[in-house]
């Protein structure tokens, strides 16, 4: 979950991998490093904190260099201290590294490498790769770094530069992502494109078990000493899509870019005249997918609650019995796997640690596995049987909202997709796929009602802990509200089926506990408005998110959000809109770090 930027080239690298790892910091930012080689000498920058705070001191530095590495460090192993950010080397100071990822044997491997002489200045796993990169360094780099990594059990996305060969970078990687990125005479690495879509939109994706070596005007890959032959790709989105777009957070400008995210994830997938839903990246699972009779969904965090959702739409409009798991817990039960079992993991990143164990388990078990991912090329991608991409663009805060529609779209599209191949008649096909082509206008018209959102929150700022509650399709969106607030806001906020409140939570309704009512005009409405009674015999406060032209509620609720009227199944892609706002506003008015919560990072590649 940290960030990685590499240069080699003839340009001065400073400002290059500086304005890289700054696009990077939402990957991890509790401290970061560079290390240039210039004229065979090397020269490091460690700072702890974030890059803004000691940018100017590294700027007085003068750093140059036609190589360097680069890296913004979210600890793993070893405290949050100067010593422990990377770049890391070895004990000539010749070898210097930058790794993601976690060396699981370097306990061991630390132990033996002091017992041969080696000094450490860090607590980190990672120093013992540059340590053994020392140790195996006769001739070349390339040669050092193979045989090191044969001793290393673990994860990495590594880059390794040396004052011994300073024009020559090498690269490898085994399950944490790194790109290479092509431009004229120089080419780029980085952990992701966004830390350097704004020098070249020509990348090289590493697989595992691949390493690069990089000269300004070469480079050759290899895995298990063969030669690969790679594809430059192409990306195709620019750095604007990258950056705030002039909104003052990038948590705000994705909330707003959520009815375009429901939009692409549609796109060119609805055949409205025969209620159908054409899903390419299933073409090769087509026929398994008619015999599947269980589905597990996986996720974590906000993509588990997508999961949640999923769970309600697949088993009421496609008959599939569906089980729902965190990506951390399934690997702990007996699962009731059968020969028709299919598994479907989502995740923003795909890379996540927990999602992707759950997936290499399942594969392990022969099941159907498809990925509803966001990140093209990810791991979850790469090693799901098949998948669909939710075209969410990239999601730089670290609360995740926009990627959530893409999911939940992805979602209302497989059950389609499932259920017409079962018992879902033409016409409920159709229905659907019409009125989801409907929900980004309707998404539109709740943010363009933002100013009020923005007033409820201000009323509210000074609450310390609120309630979400909602049933069957809302009680997820209860659950992703809380978790977005909390995240954001640092405020304490639960989510809980409506129907629960009575078996205990009721207890610690008061005046100063708000609840967020998530009540459409749906099947479990009455429901809802007893639970609202409930909370309101109680002298507890509720703000309701109700349907339009529902005139009634506001004679028991305090204060309302409306939202427009659609399918009870597609309610969700609306619901949760307004509390993606709301926790925006609250926790921006409360002045946290809003896109950078503390303790927490976008991309969470450790179990
Ligand atoms: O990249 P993923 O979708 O797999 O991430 C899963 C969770 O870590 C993520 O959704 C997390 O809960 C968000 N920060 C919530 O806003």
């Amino acid at each position: 979950m940290c960030g990685i930027v590499g240069y080699i080239g003839s340009k001065d690298s400073s400002s290059i991998v500086l304005s890289g790892l700054k696009r990077l910091e939402y990957r991890g930012y509790d401290s970061y490093g560079f290390c240039f080689i210039d004229k065979g000498k090397a020269s490091i920058f460690k700072r702890v904190g974030k890059i803004d705070n000691t940018e100017k001191e590294f700027l007085e530095n003068n750093f140059k260099g036609n190589v360097c590495l680069a890296h913004d460090r979210w600890a793993t192993t070893g405290l949050v201290t100067e010593e422990n950010a990377h770049p890391h080397s070895d004990c000539k100071n010749e070898v210097f590294i930058v790794h993601n990822g976690i060396v699981e044997n370097y306990k061991e491997l630390k132990e033996k490498l002091i017992k041969e002489g080696h000094n450490f200045k860090s607590e980190t796993d990672t120093e013992v790769i540059a340590h053994l990169i020392e140790k195996y360094y006769i001739g070349k780099l390339e040669d050092a770094v193979k045989n090191a990594l044969k001793d290393v059990r673990g994860t990495y996305g590594l880059v390794v530069i040396s004052t011994r060969e300073p024009d020559k970078m090498v690269v490898a990687r085994m399950s944490s992502p790194l790109i290479i990125g092509v431009g004229e005479e120089e080419f780029l690495v980085a952990s992701d494109p966004s830390a350097i879509i704004n020098m070249t939109r020509q990348i090289i994706n590493l697989d595992d078990g691949e390493i690069a070596v990089l000269k300004k005007d070469s480079i050759k890959i290899y895995k298990e000493e063969k030669e690969s032959q790679k594809n430059i790709e192409t990306i195709d989105w620019d750095i604007e899509q990258a950056e705030k777009g002039g909104y003052e957070h990038f948590m705000l400008k994705e909330i707003m870019e959520e009815p375009i995210t429901i939009e692409d994830a549609m796109r060119g997938r609805l055949l409205e005249e025969e209620g159908l839903v054409k899903l390419g990246g299933l073409d090769s699972v087509e026929k398994d997918l008619r015999k599947i009779n269980n589905l597990f969904l996986i996720g974590c965090g906000t993509a588990h609650y997508a999961c949640r959702v999923g769970k309600y739409m697949l088993e009421e409009y496609a008959d599939i019995p569906t089980e729902v798991d965190v990506g951390s817990e399934f690997r702990y039960r007996k699962a009731s796997i059968k020969n028709n079992s299919a598994s479907i993991f989502i995740s923003q990143s795909g890379e996540t640690a927990d999602t992707l164990s759950c997936l290499r388990e399942n594969k392990e078990k022969g099941i159907l596995t498809l990925g509803i991912t966001n990140v093209v090329g990810s791991s979850q991608s790469r090693e799901t049987d098949a998948g669909i991409y939710t075209r969410s663009g990239p999601e730089i805060a670290v609360a995740s909202t926009k990627a959530f529609l893409g999911q939940l779209t992805i979602l209302s599209l497989i059950t389609v997709y499932l259920g017409r191949q079962r018992n879902m008649s033409v016409v409920m096909g159709k229905r659907i796929v019409s009125e989801l082509k409907k929900i980004p206008a309707l998404a539109q018209k709740i943010l363009d009602n933002k100013e009020e959102i923005k007033k409820i929150a201000e009323k509210y700022k000074d609450y310390k802990n609120f309630w979400f509650i909602g049933r069957k399709y809302n009680y997820p969106i209860a659950l992703e509200g809380a978790l977005k607030l909390k995240e954001v806001s640092y405020v304490h906020a639960e989510g809980v089926a409506g129907g629960e409140l009575k078996h205990g939570p009721l207890a610690l309704v008061d005046e100063n506990f708000p609840t967020i009512a998530i009540c459409p005009s749906d099947s479990v409405y009455e429901k809802m408005i007893s639970n609202i009674e409930e909370i309101k015999a109680r002298k507890g406060k509720v703000i309701a998110i109700a349907t339009e032209g529902n005139e009634e509620i506001k004679k028991i609720a305090d204060d309302v959000i409306y939202i427009p009227k659609t399918l009870e199944m597609l309610t969700p892609l609306i619901s949760v809109i307004p509390l993606h706002l709301f926790a925006y506003y609250f926790s921006n008015i409360l002045e946290r770090d809003i896109d950078k919560p503390k303790n927490l990072a976008k991309s969470v590649t450790v179990e």
